[in-house]
């Protein structure tokens, strides 16, 4: 019910309007946001590195609504490869299709991200495609499928929810091509037509499919973390949920992947402890840090995760 109501609130442009006038509304945001300028996220990427974390940018910004915007943000990635390339930090890029023209006409959004990927291979780095909600899956991986196969590009990745009961179909196909894959729970409401509805499931479906990924990897002998923190190894892992690391971590011993083929991924905020401790153990962490004025609905989505975020966010509404 409350992730319904939230869900619902990160996609409503009224909620939007009224929300992101409130000034204590983007100090509450600042906890998961590195802040509005590429510049800041570089900074807050450079204090991470310093403690053996990697990390994946991301220009806030989805579902963009005209050709002249679609083609910006495409603009705006390639200037984050650039400054990845010339501040020498050890991070690789996020994209979401939407934010390239996705919703609006897919030769537009397939023209787009084959330039960002064009940049990505003059700069060395690798650009993970986010996954977003269920009617945009099958584009989505078609987009991928293309520029992996088609185009020949090698440094693009993809991201698979576990709360679909397509993924483990999805998943089988990514792994048996090696191809480089961020498993995650699920972001969105989806209806029980598509998703599990009970987190139980949820879980339990990451298990399995973290499984089929890791038994991939280790039947391609998949290359590790490159040395510059770029290239991220066949299996990356995304959640904060210690029993599926934990789970991971565990099988990935007893079948003997090595730990740099195995990466964890968290959100900028989220359980730093958990993300230090790894890192200090040597364990390969990426964090996604996000940055930009779009932060809505990333927030919001992050508020539905979490009821108790709701309180730090009315703290901050009786903060000076
Ligand atoms: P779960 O929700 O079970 O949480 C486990 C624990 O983590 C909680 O008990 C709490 O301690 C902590 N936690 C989780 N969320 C929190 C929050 N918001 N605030 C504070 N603590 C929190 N989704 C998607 O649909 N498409 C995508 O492309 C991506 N990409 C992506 C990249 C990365 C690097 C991460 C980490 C996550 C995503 N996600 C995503 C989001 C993902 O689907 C999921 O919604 C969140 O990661 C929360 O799920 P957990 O796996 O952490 O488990």
């Amino acid at each position: 019910m409350f992730r319904s109501l939230f869900i619902y609130l990160s996609k409503a442009a009224w909620a939007r309007k009224l929300v992101t006038h409130w000034k204590f509304a983007w100090r509450a945001a600042s906890r998961f946001v590195a802040g509005e300028t590429l510049d800041d996220a570089i900074r807050v990427i450079q204090r991470l590195n310093q403690k053996g974390i990697n990390a994946t940018l991301d220009h806030l910004g989805e579902h963009t609504t005209d050709l002249e915007s679609a083609r910006r943000a495409a603009q705006e990635i390639i200037q984050i490869l650039e400054a990845i390339m010339s501040s020498g930090v050890r991070a690789n890029v996020s994209i979401k299709l939407t934010q390239i023209g996705l919703s609006l006409d897919e030769g537009v959004c397939r023209d787009n991200l084959q330039i960002i990927l064009q940049k990505a291979v003059a700069t060395n780095n690798f650009v993970r495609i986010d996954m977003e909600d269920s009617s945009c899956v099958d584009v989505t991986l078609r987009l991928f499928h293309q520029m992996r196969h088609e185009e020949r590009f090698e440094n693009v990745g993809i991201v698979i929810q576990s709360y679909l009961y397509r993924s483990e179909e999805d998943i089988h196909q990514l792994s048996q091509e090696c191809s480089p894959v961020r498993l995650c729970k699920g972001a969105y409401k989806e209806p029980p037509q598509v998703a599990y509805p009970r987190k139980t499931d949820v879980d339990a479906s990451y298990d399995r499919l973290a499984k089929i990924l890791m038994d991939g990897a280790l039947a391609a002998g998949c290359p590790a973390v490159s040395q510059d923190g770029r290239l991220p190894p066949i299996v990356a892992l995304a959640t904060h949920d210690e029993r599926r690391i934990n789970f991971a971590r565990d099988y990935a011993r007893r079948i003997g992947l090595s730990k740099g083929s195995l990466e964890f991924q968290m959100l900028y905020g989220i359980r730093r402890d958990l993300q230090e401790n790894l890192a200090k153990d040597s364990v390969p962490v990426r964090v996604y840090v996000p940055y930009g004025s779009e932060w809505y609905p990333y927030y919001v989505r992050r508020l539905a995760e979490r009821p108790a975020n709701l309180w730090f966010f009315i703290s901050n509404f009786f903060r000076k």
